[in-house]
């Protein structure tokens, strides 16, 4: 039972430590912010100020809340959700879930038949409530001159107008919406726009391809698409509204013609005139949009009602189209950004994400705006002008939650300090770190450096498919351990099993499954629920399988250990090996591929391809080049390999199949740990392949 699992045992026996005075020395010199976290192993404790004044702030309190959550979950998530405007109550079982395939379909759905509106809840809620005038949004442009601001009532005037478009246009609730844009306001705006009306965005982010634009509209087959006409990214222009066109000229060839491109005019990227036009199709978005009444009725949809659509990649060649309804999901990110962010009402909010990821989906619009935070949308690059510009911006607009992802930490980490220290960064309260495990060096410098020894760090594990933080601190309740994500969320009771799927205790490592629905679970992959439940659900009968290996240690305390599927994560991305090599072979030289991750200092995993050729072509520097930018070309510039292995053959087993664990070793360059070779078809591969190591 839950009650006498390990894991609360130990929060309780937690509870017991006497805050303020630590019996160990180093505790409490950390408590009292004399000393930096400095030892591999320390746990770092939040200091009594900041335990005092948090939301959870002990952790008995979070016990008593989390034992609550998994006994009684319709309890405590009902209590949660009618702080939420809801048009009409939901149905009073709360939930319903069937997570065994062996009972039948794999369903999950919570406060079914209640009817509501995220956008409403998100902006409608706080005016109405005489909070109007406070800033929704704080945009940072490219450059350091460049910002805008909107409060909700603002914000709302400019939903309403671009909703009040797409209906015009004949876009209706459930219709497909592809949104292809950078971090501008109007990202944001489209996406609450689509919300309001019912309609279901897909956001494409703005760095994918043409070719995997063009996969995405053609698999939710939308009315419109939104982009605009180009972005500035550092000192590079994007001509996105091209990607777009060639995107939209491949859509047509395979019968999927989108009839409208509303383009909105980023001036300070690209001028109208030099963007390429379509009449009849492309619109601009400053012509049109304006026209529009600033009221704009709410469509009041279903709980289970679709909210959006996001793709993700997975072990075959074909993105999964995530699929999150409407309740539940508000609900769960609303609830998540609270907690574990520590939010209060004066707290100035900044995530680094692109709305083009679910980090940017839970925690940059809809997590945020449903708290009536105050939120920074950043179009520009991070090292733009210059390392310091994160901490220009944190001043410049006394940001105090500051979520962001290991590999940037890492990449501001080798600028050197005093590219932070020139910065006050007095404003900081709580940092935030998301996409894959944090090293432990790199905690302690963005602990240390970044927070001054100060701020607890939210290292929160969660994917696109469970919509919100599942395993997190919440940062007042309890002592972090760098490179540890800690303890799961309320509501979330995740569980490791070994291969035969057998639940294992204590201290251990396995594949992190989830036993139980939570409210922002995703509901099905768009069009194959069949996929849904063989990817998710089969593996590990009975749970949800995350994809990831975990190891929990002998204080509960959860440690990612990185996929276990052929996903590589490259910067927090998710990119699938099969998507990789199917970009590779696509090219007429490239006779086969096999791509692995390999440790990266900066992006965490890098993509290294071995790549065979087509019998007689020479290697040649100018075809490692091709091959790279068909990568770029077909997925996107993020998805380049780092590295192209010349392989004469690929080490395969007597069926075909390719043994990767000996691809992996040669990868990372432990060749003398290769292990058994024998059982290949063909053992002399290995030793050619390692004749061409840098080759
Ligand atoms: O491997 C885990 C890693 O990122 C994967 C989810 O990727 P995606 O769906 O793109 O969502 C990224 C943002 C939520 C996970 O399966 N991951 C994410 N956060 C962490 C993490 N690994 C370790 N620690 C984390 N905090």
């Amino acid at each position: 039972s839950i009650a006498s699992s390990d894991f609360l045992r130990h929060v309780e026996s937690m509870a017991q430590l006497p805050y303020g005075a630590g019996k160990m020395s180093h505790l409490n010199a950390v408590i009292l912010g004399e000393a930096l976290a400095t030892e591999e192993n320390d746990p770092v404790f939040p200091s009594p100020d900041f335990s005092a004044q948090a939301l959870i702030s002990s952790p008995q309190q979070y016990m008593n809340m989390y034992k609550r959550s998994v006994e009684d979950p319709a309890g405590f998530w009902s209590d949660i959700a009618s702080s939420f405007y809801w048009k009409k109550k939901w149905n009073p079982m709360v939930y319903l879930e069937n997570l065994d395939v062996k009972k039948g379909t794999i369903k999950i759905e919570w406060f079914k038949e209640g009817t509501t509106n995220i956008c409403y809840n998100a902006l409608d809620r706080h005016i109405e409530a005489g909070r109007g005038d406070k800033i929704a949004i704080y945009w940072e442009g490219n450059e350091p001159d460049q910002d805008g601001k909107l409060t909700y009532t603002e914000l709302l005037a400019k939903v309403c107008q671009l909703a009040n478009y797409l209906k015009h246009v004949g876009v209706r609730k459930g219709d497909a919406v592809i949104i292809y844009l950078p971090m501008l306001m109007e990202l944001p705006i489209a996406m609450l726009a689509c919300a309001r009306i019912g309609a279901v965005h897909s956001v494409v982010f703005a760095g994918f391809s043409a070719d995997s634009l063009a996969q995405r509209i053609m698999d939710c087959k939308p009315k419109i698409v939104l982009t605009c006409n180009a972005v500035c990214r550092g000192s590079k222009v994007i001509l996105l509204k091209d990607i777009v066109d060639s995107a939209l000229v491949e859509c047509t060839k395979n019968g999927c013609s989108v009839g409208l491109c509303l383009t909105f005019e980023n001036q300070s990227a690209l001028s109208r005139g030099a963007t390429k036009w379509q009449d009849g199709r492309d619109v601009w978005w400053q012509n049109v949009v304006e026209k529009f009444p600033n009221k704009c009725e709410v469509e009041w949809v279903d709980s289970e009602d679709p909210l959006f659509l996001l793709y993700t990649s997975g072990s075959t060649g074909k993105p999964k189209g995530v699929l999150h309804t409407t309740g539940g999901y508000m609900v769960y990110t609303a609830t998540t950004f609270k907690y574990a962010f520590d939010y209060k009402a004066p707290d100035i909010y900044w995530c680094t994400a692109d709305c083009g990821w679910i980090t940017g989906h839970s925690y940059v619009t809809y997590g945020p705006l449903l708290n009536g935070a105050t939120v920074i949308v950043f179009e520009g690059a991070p090292n733009h002008p210059s390392p310091g510009r994160c901490w220009d911006i944190v001043d410049k607009y006394k940001v105090t939650i500051f979520y962001t992802a290991p590999t940037l930490v890492r990449s501001l980490m080798r600028e050197g300090n005093e590219f932070v220290t020139r910065y006050s960064r007095k404003s900081l309260r709580v940092l935030g770190s998301v996409g894959e495990p944090i090293n432990p060096s790199a905690w302690r410098w963005f602990y240390n450096v970044v927070g001054n020894g100060q701020c607890p760090i939210s290292d929160t594990w969660w994917q696109t498919e469970t919509g919100g933080f599942m395993i997190t601190p919440l940062p007042g309740a309890w002592p972090q351990k760098p490179g540890s994500a800690t303890l799961p969320f309320f509501g979330v009771e995740p569980v490791l099993v070994d291969e035969k799927g057998v639940e294992i205790d204590g201290e251990c490592s396995g594949y992190l499954c989830i036993k139980k629905s939570w409210p922002g679970a995703f509901r099905t992959l768009y069009g194959d629920h069949e996929r849904y439940e063989t990817t998710y659900f089969k593996p590990f009968p009975g749970y949800y399988f995350s994809g990831d290996g975990c190891s929990r240690d002998k204080d509960g305390y959860y440690w990612l250990t990185g996929r276990v599927d052929d996903v590589i994560n490259v910067s927090g991305h998710r990119i699938g090996t099969a998507e990789v090599e199917s970009a590779l072979v696509s090219h007429p030289h490239c006779a086969e591929a096999a791509v692995v991750g390999v440790e990266h200092e900066v992006k965490g995993q890098g993509i290294y391809a071995f790549v065979t050729l087509v019998e007689g072509v020479p290697y040649s520097e100018e075809l490692r080049k091709c091959l790279i930018l068909t990568v770029r070309n077909q997925i996107g510039a993020f998805a380049a390999p780092d590295k192209i292995h010349w392989a004469p053959g690929l080490p395969k087993t007597r069926s075909g199949k390719i043994m990767r664990r000996i691809l992996r070793k040669i990868a990372a360059r432990q060749l003398d740990e290769l292990g058994d070779t024998s059982t290949l078809a063909d053992p002399s591969v290995v030793e050619q392949l390692i004749a061409l190591t840098d080759k």
